[in-house]
C-alpha cells in the first residue's frame, strides 16, 4: 500500500463522503449526535465536520477540511480512554450500520487499532509547510496540488474518487504533486511509527517514483509539526454549541468507518 501517496487524502476525502449516499439507523444516529456535541470527545473537533455537509455538494472540500484540521490540531491529543469510549459507543449504537460495511471487528479489536494508529494519524495531519512565509497545514496544500488532476474535490464526487483509490486505481497525479517535503515529512512520520510497512516492494515503488532521497529519513526543513502537544481533559467543558446533526451523522461515521477500516487494511 502506498501509503505517503494517498493514504492521507483517502482517509481524509472518505470521512467527507456524501451524507446522503448513507442511511444510517436511527439507533446510530442518536450515537453519532451524541459524539459531535460531547465534550469529551471534542479532542476530534467533530462539530466542525458540520462544514463539509454545509459546504454545498459541487463545492471544494478543501477549505471545509483545513478548519477542521486546524481545529482538531490546535487540541489537546485524545486520551486513550477518550479513543475507546468513542468506540465503544459507535460499535454499540452503530452495530447494524458497521456489519453492512462489512466491518465485523469487534469493539476490543476497534478499539486496540485506534489506539494505535492515532497518534501516527493525527501527527500526519497536522504537519504544515513554512516555505512561503506561511503555514499551510500539508493536507490542505496537497488536496489543492491535487485538484487538478482529480477535478475538485466535492461531497457528490469524493466517494467515487475514494473507492478509485481503494481500488489501487490511483489519479495520474505528476510527482511534483506526490513527492514534496510534505509528502516527504508524511512518509517519515509514518515510516518512524510502522516501519514494517515499508518492504522493498513499497520502497521500490516510492523511490520510483520520488528518488531515492524521499525515503533518506532527513527531515525536510520547512515542514513543522502543529499537533498541540497537550493532552485534552477527559472531561472538558465547553460543548459545543447545537449543530445540525442529522447532517453531520453520515459524515462522521463515514469517518469512523474509513478511518478504522484503513487501518484494517494496513494492520
Ligand atoms: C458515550 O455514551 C455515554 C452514554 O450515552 C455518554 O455519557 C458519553 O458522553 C459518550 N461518550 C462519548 C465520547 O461520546
Ligand atoms: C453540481 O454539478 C452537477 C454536475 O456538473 C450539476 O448537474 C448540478 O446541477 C450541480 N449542482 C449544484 C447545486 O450546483
Ligand atoms: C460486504 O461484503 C459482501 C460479500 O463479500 C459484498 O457483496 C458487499 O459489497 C460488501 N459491502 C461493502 C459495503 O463493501
Ligand atoms: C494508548 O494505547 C496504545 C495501544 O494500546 C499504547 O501503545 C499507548 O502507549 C497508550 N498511550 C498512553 C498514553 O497510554
Ligand atoms: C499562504 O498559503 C496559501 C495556501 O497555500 C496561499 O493561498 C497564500 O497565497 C499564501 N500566502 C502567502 C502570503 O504566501
Ligand atoms: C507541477 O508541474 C506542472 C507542470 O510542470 C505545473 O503546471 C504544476 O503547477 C506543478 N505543480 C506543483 C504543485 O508544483
Ligand atoms: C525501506 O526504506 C526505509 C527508509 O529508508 C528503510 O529504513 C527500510 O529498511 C527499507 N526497507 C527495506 C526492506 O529495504
Ligand atoms: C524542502 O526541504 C529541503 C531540505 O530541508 C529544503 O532545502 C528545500 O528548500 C525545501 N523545499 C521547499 C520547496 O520548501
Amino acid at each position: 500500500m502506498f501509503v505517503t501517496k494517498f493514504g492521507v487524502l483517502a482517509l481524509i476525502a472518505a470521512g467527507a463522503q456524501s451524507a446522503s449516499a448513507i442511511s444510517l439507523s436511527s439507533k446510530c444516529q442518536t450515537t453519532l449526535a451524541g459524539l459531535v456535541v460531547s465534550s469529551e470527545a471534542s479532542c476530534l473537533n467533530a462539530g466542525s465536520l458540520v462544514g463539509l455537509v454545509v459546504a454545498g455538494k459541487n463545492t471544494s472540500l478543501v477549505s471545509p477540511i483545513n478548519t477542521w484540521l486546524t481545529g482538531l490540531c490546535s487540541r489537546g491529543a485524545c486520551t486513550n480512554e477518550t479513543l475507546a469510549n468513542v468506540v465503544s459507543n459507535v460499535t454499540a449504537g452503530c452495530q447494524s450500520d458497521l456489519e453492512e460495511y462489512n466491518i465485523t471487528a469487534t469493539s476490543a479489536q476497534l478499539t486496540a487499532l485506534a489506539q494505535e494508529y492515532y497518534p501516527t494519524a493525527r501527527k500526519v495531519a497536522c504537519l504544515a509547510d513554512t516555505s512561503n512565509n506561511n503555514k499551510t497545514l500539508c493536507v490542505t496544500e496537497t488536496l489543492t496540488n491535487v485538484q487538478p488532476y482529480t477535478g475538485t474535490i466535492t461531497t457528490s464526487n469524493v466517494g467515487d474518487l475514494v473507492s478509485q483509490i481503494a481500488a489501487g486505481d490511483y489519479p495520474n497525479v505528476p510527482s511534483n504533486v506526490t513527492c514534496t517535503n510534505c509528502t516527504k515529512a508524511a512518509f517519515d512520520v509514518v515510516h518512524g511509527a510502522f516501519p514494517s510497512l515499508f518492504d522493498d516492494s513499497v520502497n521500490s515503488t516510492i523511490t520510483g517514483q520520488c528518488g531515492a532521497s524521499f525515503i533518506d529519513g532527513a527531515e525536510p526543513s520547512s515542514i513543522t509539526e502543529t499537533a498541540s502537544t497537550a493532552i485534552a481533559s477527559n472531561s472538558s467543558s465547553g460543548a459545543l454549541a447545537a449543530v445540525p446533526a442529522g447532517a453531520v451523522l453520515g459524515v462522521a461515521l463515514a469517518s469512523l468507518v474509513t478511518v478504522f477500516s484503513a487501518f484494517a487494511v494496513v494492520a
